[in-house]
């Protein structure tokens, strides 16, 4: 496992996008698989930058989506499957078309997480799976104790990643749905190169469980220290106890 300490979230984001950039010029058509919440926003913004200014083209890139909240109506502005959208998809010139992810919407929610599976093997497999990390060690919305040889299933989300949820849903933790889509932890191993950032003093603990405690499925994202290609860009803040 590579770790890189960067001065703040801004350079961490243009670390990656550079290297998502590199990706993409080698292999135009790589599957990007991206994540949610706060910390990979300055990534998001910095390639789209790099587009814009003609530094990379972008337009045969795929996108996946790591997670989803089930049970949220179609098209409701947190739904992961929006957020991406907004903050992924049509900011890099890209459509619908460019874009997988699993139906939080099924009525047979294991069907659709099987078909996800599926949907990522057909499509080649994630070329650069980016990770952020919640505050119990938790990738995707694998939470503590998930199998690490998981694949895409339905979970339970815990009360204190409902917590920090809320804020999306206007600090209404009533709001948060308590069941999810996640890739499962086997499935998210399966990606070729893992980028996990994590920026602020409030995810130290779990980056130094993730990066220097035993894997352990206590801590999902020490998953990672079984990964041939994986790298954590971590800001001071989150370094500050390693
Ligand atoms: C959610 C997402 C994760 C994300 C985590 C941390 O639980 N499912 O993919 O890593 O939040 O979010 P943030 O970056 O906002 O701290």
């Amino acid at each position: 496992m590579e770790v890189v300490i960067v001065p703040d979230a801004e350079a961490g984001g243009e670390l990656i996008a550079e290297a998502i950039a590199a990706l993409l010029r080698r292999k135009p058509e790589a599957l990007l698989g991206v994540a949610t919440g706060s910390t990979p926003l300055p990534i998001y913004q910095a390639l789209t930058a790099k587009v814009r200014e003609g530094a990379v083209d972008a337009s045969k890139a795929r996108i996946a989506q790591l997670d989803e909240y089930v049970g949220l109506p179609q098209g409701h502005p947190e739904s992961y499957r929006s957020v991406v959208l907004r903050e992924v998809v049509e900011p890099l010139g890209l459509t619908e078309e460019s874009f997988l992810g699993p139906d939080g919407t099924a009525e047979d929610v294991q069907a659709a997480c099987d078909e996800y599976d599926k949907a990522l093997a057909w499509a080649g497999g994630v070329d650069l799976q980016l990770l952020g990390i919640g505050t119990d060690g938790h990738i995707g919305f694998n939470e503590p104790c998930s199998s690490l040889a998981s694949r895409t299933r339905i979970k339970t989300l815990t009360q204190q990643t409902r917590v920090d949820n809320a804020r999306f849903f206007a600090g209404d933790i009533t709001q948060v749905p308590h069941h999810v889509i996640t890739q499962g932890i086997g499935t998210i191993l399966d990606a070729r190169h893992l980028v996990l950032l994590a920026t602020g003093e409030g995810k130290a603990d779990a980056v130094a469980a993730t990066v220097e405690g035993p894997v352990a499925s206590v801590v999902p994202a020490s998953a990672l220290q079984l990964h041939r290609h994986a790298t954590v860009v971590v800001d001071e803040a989150a370094a500050s106890k390693l």
